[in-house]
């Protein structure tokens, strides 16, 4: 890695600072918003560059950079450490960072000593997946200062007990219980809530029912804002779920790349005398 990059370091122009109140806003005024992950420096700046309001630090960092199968595998460490990373590196998106598996269902005791550390490296609110049985968590937490994401739909931290990946909501009484911990959460304090897997109906009925932005990954468009994982929307990570669009074909690009400087390494054709030192 370069130790020289002129793109080291948040930029210090630009337009204001993204808040959650402007999520807020964006809802209210009928105003969609993008989200994307983020886990490092140089993707979490193209993305600040390319006016994204928001950067989730996920845990899906242990499925795309740390080569786990399930995010069940992501540590506290990991987060904290990737949360930093992104933090370290913009100034303007709002940085939200996920509490790993593990690390908040046992009491809101424990949810709010790891929402903190997370806060502490930077995360501007924290994200965590369940429905009215993790309430008292998040009131504690937006209680004691650190706002709350909340997610619904397929939580992909409970993969095992879900079966898979797979649409959620679909029968009349799974889409009411999903209207239904949506409330809970908006009345518990969250800000936000993700629903991801969702038939677009029931995330839009889920939609009209709060006060608070909707985000959605496999939820249609009629939530309030939208979020994807990144090597996803760039077409680096080659997942193509249905409800996945690549806008770019960043896996082909880089493995073009790596030949041509592989077969230039063997033709002696590069370094030239430009990137040689007399
Ligand atoms: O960890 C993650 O990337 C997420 C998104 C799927 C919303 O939670």
């Amino acid at each position: 890695m370069s130790t020289q990059s002129p793109a080291t370091g948040p930029t210090t122009t630009g337009p204001a600072k993204i808040r959650l109140r402007h999520l807020q806003q964006a809802k209210e005024q009928g105003r969609p918003f993008s989200m994307l992950t983020a886990y490092d420096q140089f993707a979490a700046q193209a993305f600040e560059a390319a006016g994204i309001e928001a950067l989730l630090v996920g845990d899906s960092v242990g499925t795309t950079v740390l080569g786990h199968t399930s995010t069940t595998a992501t540590t506290h460490r990991d987060m904290l450490t990737f949360t930093g990373a992104v933090a370290r590196s913009v100034r303007r998106p709002l940085i939200l960072a996920d509490l790993a598996f593990g690390t908040y269902e046992s009491s809101p005791e424990q949810a709010f000593a790891h929402a903190v550390e997370l806060v502490r490296a930077g995360a501007e609110a924290v994200k965590l997946e369940g429905g009215a049985e993790i309430a008292p968590q998040v009131r504690m937490l937006v209680q004691g200062g650190v706002p709350v994401i909340g997610h619904l739909g397929f939580t992909p931290q409970s993969v095992n007990t879900l079966s898979g990946h797979r649409v959620q909501g679909r029968d009349e009484a799974a889409a009411r219980v999903l209207v239904e911990d949506a409330l809970a959460l908006q009345e518990a304090g969250a800000a936000a809530i993700v629903l991801e897997l969702v038939p677009s109906a029931v995330a839009d009925e889920v939609t009209a029912a709060l006060t608070i932005p909707t985000i959605g990954i496999g939820a249609g468009s009629g939530c309030d804002g939208q979020v994807l994982v990144w090597q996803d929307m760039a077409g680096l990570s080659g997942f193509h779920g249905k409800f996945v669009k690549a806008f770019a074909d960043l896996r082909g690009q880089l493995e073009q790349a790596a030949r041509d400087y592989r077969d230039e390494v063997e033709q002696r054709a590069y370094p030239g005398p430009e990137h040689s030192f007399e």
